[in-house]
């Protein structure tokens, strides 16, 4: 295949100016590699709202459909946080964007690059080598369980979220970790909260089911509480972890930390025929419209989308490099400055990278 389709999608915040330096290093890679990607730019969230009155028009849905992939920056923030439920962003956009294309698996990788080990928080020891892939379950448990709200005879009321998972959701993600931690270092944890919820006795219940069919792969069982303190005590212990949406949410978050920061975590959503490449980060108001952004975990996830949708290994690899090369290099967004190292903005970040694309042999 030489053309591929790409629908863009920048969203709110941070995301109209972290997307076109990822599109910047996809640009360079096309042409060095001599491939035609095609990007078509559409509204979501808060922005299609404005313009349009929903957060996910239906042509930007037909887009991705019609897409070989879908690059999506970020969606929400306070302007639109008030809006009906079904209206807002992240409700009325990201989640049935994910559950339209199918997309029940979200990979999160966590890898400390070389230069970063200074920027972290987290002492030098602890992170150096970490390597950490998290498999998000990412169309199922509460995010998609029945709401509801009623008034209570006290005058207050009651809400309710569902956590809901069939046999057949957890077995299809927890097999995709299965065979990621195959061609990885055949560690497989798998997270839930088995002690009380029900949901996580069915999960815990399927994978050592499925464990049987992986004897090459090491599993183990851990709470998500005890996980969340694992990952900062010894995150060197985990290769791949699987986990329901919520927990992977919040775990994720937690994990980027490794790395040093949110804005170094890219993602890959797939499982259905179009993939959606996105931050694991937010639209980040606090920073918008300023040029702070970190750019790298969305033009990461560009390099996961030459892996995972493309199959273009050399060209995915190829970003990767030049974002190391940066970083050793010492360019810095704010989030990882440290002293020493030279401090730039969203738009050098990405010149950057595309200039370390261009160069490589
Ligand atoms: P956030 O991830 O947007 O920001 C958390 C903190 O991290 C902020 O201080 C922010 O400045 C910083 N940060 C995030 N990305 C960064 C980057 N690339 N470079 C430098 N710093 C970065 O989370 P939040 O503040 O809880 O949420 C803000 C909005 O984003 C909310 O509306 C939320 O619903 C939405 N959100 C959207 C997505 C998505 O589109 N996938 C993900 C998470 C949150
Ligand atoms: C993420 C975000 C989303 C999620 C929100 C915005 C719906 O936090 O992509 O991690 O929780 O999945
Ligand atoms: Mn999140």
């Amino acid at each position: 295949q030489e053309m591929y389709r790409i629908a863009v999608l920048p969203g709110d915040g941070i995301g109209v100016e972290i997307v076109p330096e990822a599109v910047k290093a996809l640009k360079a890679i096309a042409e060095k590699f001599g491939h035609e990607f095609v990007f078509t730019e559409a509204l979501v969230g808060g922005a299609a709202y404005d313009a349009v009155g929903h957060p996910l028009p239906d042509e930007t849905l037909e887009l991705c459909q019609n897409s070989d992939a879908v690059l999506l920056g970020a969606i929400g923030g306070p302007k639109w946080d008030d809006l009906p439920v079904h209206l807002r962003p992240e409700v009325g956009a990201l989640l049935p964007l994910r559950k339209e294309l199918g997309l029940f698996a979200n990979l999160r990788p966590c890898m400390l690059f070389p230069g970063l080990i200074h920027a972290s928080t987290l002492k030098e020891e602890v992170i150096e080598g970490v390597d950490i892939l998290v498999v998000r379950e990412l169309t199922g448990g509460l995010y998609f369980g029945e709401k509801t709200r009623e008034k209570t005879a006290d005058g207050g009321q009651k809400a309710t979220d569902v956590l809901s998972y069939s046999t057949y959701e957890i077995e299809r993600v927890v097999r995709f970790a299965y065979e990621a931690a195959r061609k990885r270092r055949k560690k497989l944890c798998s997270v839930d909260k088995a002690n009380v919820l029900e949901s996580s006795r069915l999960w815990r219940e399927t994978v050592t089911e499925l464990a049987k069919e992986y004897p090459d792969v090491e599993t183990v069982h851990m709470y998500v509480d005890n996980c969340a303190m694992q990952l900062i005590r010894n995150p060197k212990q985990f290769d791949v972890i699987v986990t329901e949406n919520m927990f992977g949410d919040i775990l994720t978050d937690e994990a980027s930390m490794l790395t040093g920061s949110i804005g170094m975590l890219p993602s890959a959503s797939i499982g259905g025929e179009v993939g959606l490449y996105e931050p694991a980060h937010g639209s980040a108001p606090d920073i918008a419209g300023q040029k702070k952004a970190n750019p790298l975990a969305t033009i990461l996830s560009a390099a996961m989308m030459l892996r995972y949708s493309f199959h273009l290994e050399e060209e995915a690899r190829t970003i990767e490099n030049a974002v190391r090369q940066v970083l050793i290099e010492g360019y810095r967004t704010p989030d990882l400055m440290e002293p020493g190292k030279i401090l730039v903005n969203t738009v050098e970040m990405g010149d950057k990278v595309a200039e370390k694309i261009r160069e490589a042999k």
